[in-house]
């Protein structure tokens, strides 16, 4: 019998993964998450290249402009992630909660994809997965993870896997709380 969490030779495909990480600290909890979900993605589903960005602090939310267009009228960073998720196969988003939401900048980078689902009736995301990771100090990733899949549904992901990090900061006993498996949880060393 197949191994829970491997593929067979058949299955096994390259592909490419773009993670972006909604942290206010580049190197925070959050990327420490994100590297080791990276890290399980590509061996599960066999991929190779991975490019990831951490989100610029001023990047700008949809502004419902009349000029909306698929690539977006703003110049600023959205249009080099923009770019490489057009070839990607697998998205990671990790936010750490805040007060039970994810980030503004996460949010705010969410809301820019807007222009690419609108202008081609949700298709354009369609044949790429993304997988959602929450990082918190002891609560809320459920609802950050919850908010994340309603936007990604939305805007015509299909999503993948819940990859939401729980209580570990707060909670050293490594006990799956919250109907989580331990598939879901993405457990730190130490
Ligand atoms: C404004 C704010 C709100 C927060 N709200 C919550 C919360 O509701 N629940 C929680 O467990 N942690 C909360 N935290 C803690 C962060 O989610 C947690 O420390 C997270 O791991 C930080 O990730 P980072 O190191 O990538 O910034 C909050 C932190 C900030 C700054």
């Amino acid at each position: 019998m197949k191994e829970f969490g491997t593929l067979d030779h058949e299955e096994v495909k390259m592909g490419k993964l773009v993670v972006v990480n909604g942290s206010y600290r580049r190197l925070g909890f959050t990327q420490k998450c994100l590297s080791k979900e990276a890290e399980r993605i590509m061996k599960v589903y066999g991929i190779k290249e991975v490019e990831y960005f951490f989100l610029d602090d001023d990047l700008v939310a949809c502004r419902h402009c009349p000029k909306c267009k698929i690539g977006c009228a703003f110049e600023d960073q959205f249009h080099v992630i923009a770019e490489a998720l057009k070839d990607a196969d697998r998205v990671l988003l990790g936010s750490p909660v805040y007060l039970d939401f994810p980030s503004p900048k996460l949010l705010a980078f969410l809301s820019r994809l807007t222009c690419y689902a609108e202008n081609t009736k949700r298709e354009f995301f369609r044949d790429k997965k993304a997988h959602l990771l929450a990082a918190a100090y002891c609560s809320g990733t459920k609802t950050v993870i919850h908010t994340l899949m309603g936007a990604c549904e939305m805007l015509g992901f299909t999503i993948e896997g819940r990859s939401s990090k729980e209580y570990v900061q707060l909670w050293r006993d490594k006990k799956i709380r919250g109907g989580m498996t331990p598939e879901d949880a993405c457990w730190l060393e130490g």
